[in-house]
């Protein structure tokens, strides 16, 4: 027996696997319930007692010196395959970390209705000239909307500023000329606010533009309604409240009845039933004219709404900071949204 032993002592010592398989054929013939080293312990039983304590030492140092060369050449495979084995590439997508921000969520739920309606999404730029910004838009020279207090510069004279609102693309879409235009555009827009939980200086709003024949404010009532209805779930009241824009005349601010307690008055509404969430109107004839637009010949109606107000009534958020500090605790709420 002791012959044996060093004969595959000496065998598995200059054994040297050249694949995982060869390897693990290798494991079967000395370590399996019926291979080498089995066999032996089975033939131990035999061995004379005298003799019992050399053999016993002998044969598990055998098996142990066998584990220690499978152990060894292993890692050879296990380095060459890594990153093949360790990627799980059956790891279903759902599963991953990743979600929409609520904010994105809420862009793009409006964009579906309005895009139901017709209207297809424009875009301009956030860094914007004056004109587009404000002088386009009727604003006077002097009105405090162009103050530094409220506008973020980045050079003066030429003035080019951070859009305060979107209303800007509805100057650039205006002066491609095509008509009639029915368009949507979301977009990020920049104040200079002190940060608190109702206002921040950065933020969303959507606008919207429709310019065609015939365009009246019965047509921006029942289009805004329609948008409430489906947005807010049907029988949510809307009212139209008098206001002013420089460039739309006829203007208002509209509200919808309080969806937080059903407007019977609470802390979001301030016991009113009411919550404000955009301003509207018909586009002033003069803005039309300065785009090149007949006025005579055409009309239009044009509205713009916060999107962090919406969603902060959708998903009643009592802090405006929240869509901005990225914690997770707060994202992970909307994963299945
Ligand atoms: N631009 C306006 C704002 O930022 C909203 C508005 C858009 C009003 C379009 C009338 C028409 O407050």
């Amino acid at each position: 027996m002791k012959e044996k032993i060093e004969k595959i002592l000496s065998e598995v010592k200059s054994f040297h696997a050249d694949s995982k398989e060869a390897l693990e054929q290798f494991r079967i013939q000395y370590l399996s319930k019926k291979g080498t080293i089995t066999e032996l312990f089975t033939e131990f039983k035999q061995v004379a007692p005298e003799m019992r304590k050399e053999m016993g030492m002998r044969l598990n140092e055998l098996k142990n010196t066998i584990q220690d060369i499978i152990d060894e050449q292993q890692k050879q495979f296990e380095t060459k395959s890594e990153g093949k084995t360790d990627l799980d590439l059956s790891l279903p997508v759902d599963a991953m970390n990743g979600s929409r921000h609520p904010l994105s969520i809420v862009r793009n739920e409006i964009n579906d209705i309005f895009k139901r309606l017709g209207f297809v999404v424009a875009e301009g730029p956030e860094v914007e000239d004056d004109f587009h910004v404000f002088s386009a838009l009727n604003f006077p020279p002097d009105h405090p909307a162009r103050d530094m207090q409220d506008t973020f510069f980045v050079t003066k004279s030429p003035d080019v500023v951070l859009r305060t609102h979107t209303s800007s693309v509805q100057v650039r879409v205006m002066e491609q000329g095509k008509l009639p235009i029915r368009i949507i555009a979301p977009g990020r827009v920049f104040r200079n606010e002190a940060i608190s939980a109702r206002a921040h200086c950065i933020f969303h709003q959507i606008e919207g533009l429709y310019i065609d024949k015939n365009v009246s404010f019965a047509d921006l009532k029942q289009t805004l309604y329609h948008f409430v209805q489906e947005y807010f779930g049907e029988g949510t009241k809307v009212r139209f409240r008098p206001s002013y824009f420089p460039f739309t005349e006829t203007s208002a601010e509209m509200d919808i009845s309080c969806n937080i307690c059903g407007g019977e008055g609470c802390n979001i509404c301030k016991h009113t039933g009411w919550v404000e969430i955009l301003g509207c109107g018909i586009c002033d004839p003069n803005i039309l004219k300065a785009c090149n637009i007949d006025p005579e010949e055409y009309t239009g109606f044009a509205f713009g709404m916060g999107i962090e107000r919406i969603a902060m009534l959708k998903y009643q958020i009592n802090d405006l900071r929240m869509f901005f500090e990225n914690d997770l605790r707060f994202l992970k709420q909307f994963e299945n949204a």
